[in-house]
């Protein structure tokens, strides 16, 4: 789907009204393949609503869970609080980041992992712990890395 039929789809959901426009880029955002809002998104969005493309921006920019890069296909979520620091987020951590290449909050050249780091899961007896997409991966050692992230490859 075309940029600007998504924003024009989207746009008309909520009536073209401008008061919606933090739910139309939740919307245009979790339809994206890559959960990020693409320059055209937000230019044809603007049209439809006939506002300023700078104020879609504005928005855009301020809330922390709206994306303008593109993140990668699978999210490793590793969990820094303090159940899975103690035992040793950190040391998996370092590992995670030389197994993809990347740093935290990055995301790989080829849009296939983003990592994030968190503060806790909600399961912290299984520490330390990682969820990708929407699985847990608990009691987490450096080693077996390789094997969890092939899962997703
Ligand atoms: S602190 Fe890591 S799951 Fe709770």
């Amino acid at each position: 789907m075309s940029a600007e039929s998504l924003s024009r789809e989207v746009a008309a959901l909520y009536d073209n009204n401008s008061a919606n426009i933090i739910a139309m880029l939740q919307e245009i955002q979790s339809r994206n393949k890559n959960r990020y809002l693409p320059r055209p998104e937000l230019e044809a969005l603007a049209a439809c609503l006939e506002i300023p493309v700078s104020k879609v921006y504005r928005i855009a920019t301020f809330f922390k869970a709206f994306n303008l890069e593109p993140k990668g296909e699978h999210m490793v979520s590793l969990c820094v609080g303090t159940a899975c620091h103690v035992r040793g987020a950190a040391k998996i951590l370092t590992a995670l980041e030389g197994e993809l290449g990347i740093v935290d909050g990055g995301t790989t050249s080829d849009l296939k992992f983003s990592i994030e780091t968190v503060n806790c899961v909600g399961a912290c007896a299984l520490g330390p712990v990682a969820v990708i997409d929407e699985e847990y991966f608990g009691e987490l050692e450096g080693d077996k890395l390789p094997e969890i992230l092939n899962r997703f490859r």
